[in-house]
């Protein structure tokens, strides 16, 4: 439309007008001259990236699904939810039939299929708590690739699916009673720490799925993790809470040793290429902070919350650490940012774990 009224103009005006109006120079992809967009990925990055994706929204269908079978809907109405709140938790399940079918259309035919999984609840509020994290890693693991992906088309429809997804894990914090967005911006975590987190719960999948091409870190277990929920906040909107943890708490660890099996049918091994333990890396909001580790013993150790803010804005204070973020082991104090979090791969010993500070 823009195209042809820039031709009409040229054709009465006789000269050219190179640029639709109200274009700024710049951007990628917005000239009419450019390619039509074609939603695949443009290199093994790419592909590996929305394999993992897939593979997230395939538990993510069986999960929301699994939590209505295993419990009854008494059940759910003696910790305060009820049938609509079911009725919401299988919507998202359809949510997820839709967010797998995207990507699978944009993988093509190699595309993973459903596993079967395996998960660690066995009552509703342990459901809750556990979709809670899940979609709250599953969330962060695309925002830590989205930028680099090579097809900013397939960027663009996953970011439409991830927003959704977003949407879930705000809701499921509402389930469990806890406050529903304790910060100002959402973490971004590299692929091998998202792999790292979701790899224990796939069982066993079709033998023709894609490999997945990241890395597993060595297990690493936050032994005094605050309890997210407290019967004294039931499912709501929002409460009125604090923090579950402050700066200046102790945070004691239990990590694994590399090596171990992990993964659907044990395929997978894990690995660590850094030096020996030295830093709690916390990665939460924009920021990755690190504290020390103290009495490190073989796989084991501990450090103290950090302080510290995101932004401090006229006295409207936002601390790093006030949600369910991430915790890693590493051997350096690495300065990273989120477009180049990456770089951070190498350096960790273990984790992440998900800390439940807020
Ligand atoms: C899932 O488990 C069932 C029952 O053990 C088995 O028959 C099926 O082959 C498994 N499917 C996959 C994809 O591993
Ligand atoms: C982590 O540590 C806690 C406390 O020791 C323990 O109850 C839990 O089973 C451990 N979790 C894992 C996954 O090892
Ligand atoms: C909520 O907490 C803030 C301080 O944390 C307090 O000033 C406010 O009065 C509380 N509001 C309600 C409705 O409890
Ligand atoms: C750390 O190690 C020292 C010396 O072995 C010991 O006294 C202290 O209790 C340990 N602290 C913790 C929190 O384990
Ligand atoms: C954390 O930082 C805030 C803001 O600078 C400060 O008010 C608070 O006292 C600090 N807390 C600790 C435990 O250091
Ligand atoms: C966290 O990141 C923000 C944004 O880059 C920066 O302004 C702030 O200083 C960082 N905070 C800490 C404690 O490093
Ligand atoms: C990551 O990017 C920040 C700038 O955002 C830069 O200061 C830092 O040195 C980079 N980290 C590495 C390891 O290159
Ligand atoms: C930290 O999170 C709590 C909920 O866990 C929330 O009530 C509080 O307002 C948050 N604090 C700040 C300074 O954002």
């Amino acid at each position: 439309m823009l195209g042809a009224l820039a031709l009409l103009t040229t054709a009465l005006l006789g000269h050219a007008w190179p640029t639709p109006p109200y274009s700024p120079p710049g951007g990628v992809g917005v000239s009419p001259d450019s390619p039509p967009p074609v939603y695949e990925p443009y290199s093994e990055f790419d592909f590996q990236s929305l394999n993992l994706a897939l593979n997230q929204e395939w538990i993510e269908l069986d999960l929301f699904y699994r939590g209505l079978e295993m419990f009854t809907l008494q059940d759910f109405l003696d910790v305060g939810l009820n049938s609509e709140d079911r009725e919401l938790i299988e919507f998202m399940a359809q949510q997820e039939r839709g967010h797998a079918q995207l990507i699978t259309d944009m993988l093509g035919p190699n595309a993973a299929k459903e596993c079967n999984y395996t998960y660690p609840f066995t009552t509703v509020p342990e459901y809750v708590d556990f979709c809670q994290k899940l979609t709250r890693f599953g969330e962060s693991g695309v925002y830590g690739f989205l930028p680099h992906l090579n097809s900013r088309p397939s960027a663009q429809l996953l970011l439409q699916s991830i927003t959704t997804e977003a949407r879930q894990q705000m809701i499921f914090r509402q389930f469990e009673g806890l406050f529903p967005m304790p910060v100002w911006f959402e973490s971004a975590i590299t692929q091998s720490m998202a792999w790292t987190l979701l790899a224990p719960y796939l069982a066993s999948c079709p033998s023709e799925n894609p490999r997945i091409e990241w890395q597993n870190f060595p297990a690493l277990n936050i032994t005094d993790n605050p309890v997210g929920y407290d019967p004294a906040y039931p499912p709501a909107i929002t409460h009125n809470r604090t923090a579950l943890s402050y700066p200046g708490r102790q945070v004691t660890f239990v990590w694994e040793e590399p090596g171990k099996k992990v993964g659907p049918n044990d395929l997978y091994t894990t690995s660590s290429d850094a030096g020996a333990p030295k830093f709690a890396a916390w990665i939460s909001q924009l920021n990755t902070t690190y504290t020390p580790l103290y009495n490190i013993s073989g796989q084991s150790a501990y450090t103290y919350q950090p302080n510290g803010s995101v932004f401090d804005i006229e006295g409207y204070y936002d601390p790093i650490v006030n949600d369910t973020m991430f915790i890693l082991i590493t051997d350096s104090d690495l300065h990273v940012t989120p477009y180049n979090l990456s770089l951070l791969n190498e350096h960790v010993v273990a984790g992440p774990a998900m800390y439940q500070s807020g």
